[in-house]
């Protein structure tokens, strides 16, 4: 029977699903109800130290339909990180920990270029006991207007910097969360790796606007009569994150093996899961699925991964993690193979038989095989 059950970073999940930082994750009534129906992890939303400088509009979301209208399919987000106070989170940390001492519960941190505010934030929620951090450095929207988020993410010197400050005092696994709004993703990713990070998260939202409104002549979603620029997510968005979460597990292949990581973006299927493992993921995050979907969907979501390891008669996640990694190579090396196959079948076509007067007495089974075609 195949099992779900994963171990990353030390940290025991029942399954690879993880709460992706957001809404999903925003306060301990929804952790509580993430633990209760199965999730392998809640990521909650990125707190910082000073919440009175996090202040939310509306609407913040605007979403992309299918023709028809029936499905989302990509989904837009001016939300900044959590407006509630510090004091409030860690209180609410310490409550889901003494109520799920097994739930795996990480905390996504964010705050300014400052070595003191980093280290208070890493400290103060290590002593409430959550498993271990991820650091916000991608959010698109909003908070890079004070230099933090994709602001810091698109840097690696200042992340690099960053995660050490982190790393110097955190007692728990830390993973960084990237940006997709940088042309090379494994350079901020190497940074954090280099700089002591366990593992890496991605992909953040992308940079996006939704559209205009015909009828207003407004760009949506429209506050005020203005937008700003947000964060693209959900199903519209998982092409980009595989190709994105396919490049940070070459690098940590290459360059940092044994590291970890934690795939996101678009997942709303088991099937959507199982190809982010193939790719390298070691878990694999949803928040705008579990916005779409509700939290019981982790049920059928487990569902059909075992499914889908079922089929392929893999017993654990170990046994195809990755495995779709060493099918990438250069459009040069396509056109190499391709050339090769194409100038081997004609050969072999040329030497068949075409008229009775070739026939060959030393040659005859072979002739008469290739006429088979076998
Ligand atoms: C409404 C909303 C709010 C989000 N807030 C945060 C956040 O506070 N911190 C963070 O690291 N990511 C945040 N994200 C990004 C998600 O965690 C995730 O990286 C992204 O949405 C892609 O995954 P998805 O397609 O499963 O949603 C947010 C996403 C949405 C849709």
């Amino acid at each position: 029977m195949a099992t779900l059950e994963t171990t990353v970073d030390g940290i025991k999940m029942p399954n690879p699903f993880v709460i992706g930082s957001g809404p999903p994750g925003t306060n301990v009534r929804v952790i509580k109800r993430a633990f209760k129906e199965g999730w392998g992890g809640v990521i909650a939303k990125t707190v910082s130290l000073d919440a009175s400088k996090v202040v939310n509009v509306g609407p913040r979301y605007a979403k992309l339909h299918s023709t028809d209208g029936k499905e989302v399919i990509g989904w837009e987000n001016i939300e900044l990180i959590s407006d509630r106070p510090f004091e409030k989170w860690l209180d609410e940390f310490k409550e889901c920990k003494d109520e799920y001492p097994d739930g795996v519960l990480i905390a996504s941190i964010m705050e300014e270029f400052n070595k003191d505010a980093w280290c208070e934030i890493t400290e103060r929620c290590q002593e409430v006991g959550v498993d271990a951090f991820e650091l916000n450095f991608s959010c698109p929207h909003g908070l890079p207007e004070r230099k933090m988020g994709a602001a810091m993410g698109q840097d690696p010197d200042i992340l690099g910097e960053v995660c050490s400050w982190v790393n110097a005092v955190s007692k728990i696994p830390v993973w960084a969360k990237m940006t997709p709004n940088v042309t090379h993703i494994e350079d901020p990713s190497r940074a954090a790796l280099a700089n002591g990070c366990e593992g890496i998260a991605a992909i953040n939202t992308i940079r996006s606007v939704m559209g205009v409104d015909l009828e207003t002549l407004r760009p949506m979603p429209t506050v005020e009569g203005y937008t700003t620029p947000g964060g693209y997510s959900s199903r519209a968005v998982k092409p980009i994150a595989l190709r994105m979460v396919m490049e940070i597990a070459q690098l940590i292949r290459k360059e940092f093996p044994g590291r970890s990581l934690s795939a996101i973006g678009g997942v709303e299927t088991g099937r959507d899961a199982a190809e982010f493992i193939l790719l390298g993921g070691d878990t694999v995050q949803v928040c705008t699925g579990v916005m779409k979907f509700g939290y019981g969907h982790v049920k059928t979501m487990c569902d059909q991964l075992l499914e889908f390891m079922d089929s392929k008669g893999f017993e654990t996640l170990d046994d195809f993690r990755g495995q779709a990694l060493d099918c990438f190579t250069t459009h040069a090396e396509l056109v190499r193979m391709q050339t090769e196959r194409k100038s081997a079948e004609k050969a072999a076509k040329e030497a068949m038989v075409a008229s009775d007067g070739e026939w060959d007495g030393d040659d005859f089974v072979k002739q008469s095989d290739q006429l088979a075609g076998n």
